[in-house]
């Protein structure tokens, strides 16, 4: 049998042949692209590969909105863009939520007029423009200096919905003034109802149209990618994040200021039950919309209990690694809800083909997580690739 030490001479002259081999040299030349994201999603592009050296100068460049990402990559802080881009655990439904696209496909119908389209759509009463709604993302001001009010701004060019997130970095007020007309505010409860009332209170008084509970985050979570790029970061994080108790490390979030957050360790809602919806409806005048419905028995009890809207979504794969994408979860609940509520759905979508798509299975809308970096506004350039898909939808009935 052979010894250790003839494994590890073996192994030295392995490693000695790999380093004088072409391949290595080879993978030298990429070394200035690891920037670019590795190929983990089944995502462009095989013949015209995007390089970290040809990233676009400018919003108007931009092709498709993976060209965004690496701009992101570039400006943004490791730590900040880490947190944006992580799944959970092996990152299995990031992939699936991109992959679930591959197994539905489009029949187009020919031979009908589409020289003007109408791409406006209608959710619980309200027409916008647009069938493409901005998703709640936490503290927008790690992205971009302006933060959601830049959003609200392109969200108004677009006339989408905005959906503002209780971890946002900018106040409720603010962010409806840029955007000019009524938003949706998307709540974090806590364990503790006290928390929870007074931002809804807080959100009516602003002017908010619905209240969007997440029900997906009722646990921790193991961010791998984050924890990486993280560890990479050389800035000083206790410059801007102070965890030294709950109340301190929501500072820098307007949606916190003057909440008494004692007695809790967490802004997570692990206790939260139907009871939860039922308390909340006797409190505000909002509608209620629950974000992050995966199973058709969930969707069927909120349409049995009033509740207004769902939300189809995984939290972009946020939340727990459950391998299931939301195009896949879509067709079980649009069929079970037989249009008692409108389904919103989001996680994953990034192109015009992919909102047809839930729109011709059933959904009245579809949420993206909004730009990305710096100044550029891909929901508005998603928005025009959807004109065509969402005239495509017309034509297949
Ligand atoms: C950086 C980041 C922050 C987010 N913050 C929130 C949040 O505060 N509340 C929430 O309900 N969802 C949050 N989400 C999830 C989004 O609302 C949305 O469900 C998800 O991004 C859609 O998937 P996609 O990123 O693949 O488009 C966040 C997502 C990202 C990427």
């Amino acid at each position: 049998m052979p010894s250790f030490a003839d494994h590890a001479a073996s192994r030295r002259k392995f490693l000695e042949f790999l380093a004088a081999s072409p391949l290595l040299a080879a993978g030298g030349a990429f070394a200035g692209e690891e920037l670019a994201p590795r190929s983990k999603l089944p995502d462009p592009l095989t013949w015209a590969p995007m390089r970290a050296d040809e990233r676009i100068k400018s919003p108007k460049e931009a092709i498709n909105v993976f060209d965004f990402e690496l701009v992101c990559r570039e400006n943004v802080p490791p730590a900040h863009f880490g947190y944006m881009a992580s799944g959970i655990d092996d990152e299995v439904t990031l992939r699936a939520n991109r992959e679930g696209f591959l197994k539905f496909q489009l029949r187009p119908r020919r031979l009908v007029d589409v020289s003007k389209v109408d791409m406006s759509t209608e959710i619980l009463g309200v027409k916008y423009a647009s069938p493409i709604v901005l998703a709640p993302i936490g503290g927008q001001r790690s992205f971009h200096d302006e933060g959601e009010v830049a959003c609200a701004r392109a969200a108004k060019a677009g006339d989408h919905l905005q959906i503002l997130s209780t971890a946002a970095s900018l106040g409720v007020e603010d962010v409806t003034s840029a955007r000019g007309r009524p938003i949706w505010y998307l709540l974090y409860a806590t364990n503790k109802w006290g928390v929870a009332e007074t931002m809804v209170k807080r959100a009516e008084k602003a002017g908010c149209y619905a209240v969007a509970v997440t029900v997906d985050r009722s646990s921790g979570r193991n961010q791998e990618t984050f924890f990486r790029l993280r560890a990479t970061d050389t800035r000083n994080c206790n410059a801007c994040h102070d965890r030294s108790s709950l109340q301190s490390s929501m500072r820098t979030r307007a949606m916190y200021q003057g909440i008494d957050l004692s007695g809790l360790t967490n802004t997570q809602s692990s206790a939260m039950t139907w009871d939860f919806l039922k308390r909340l409806r006797d409190t505000t005048k909002m509608k209620i919309v629950i974000k992050g419905v995966l199973a058709w028995e969930d969707a069927v009890i909120a349409a049995d209990n009033g509740i207004d809207a769902i939300i189809v979504s995984n939290h972009g794969a946020r939340s727990e690694d459950s391998g299931r994408s939301t195009i896949d979860a879509l067709p079980e609940i649009v069929e079970a809800v037989r249009g008692r509520m409108p389904i919103i759905v989001d996680s994953g979508f990034r192109r015009g083909s992919d909102i047809v798509k839930a729109l011709c299975i059933g959904a009245s809308g579809y949420a993206s997580a909004g730009p990305i970096s710096g100044d550029s506004a891909p929901s508005a350039k998603t928005a025009s690739s959807a004109c065509s898909s969402f005239c495509a939808r017309k034509l297949m009935r």
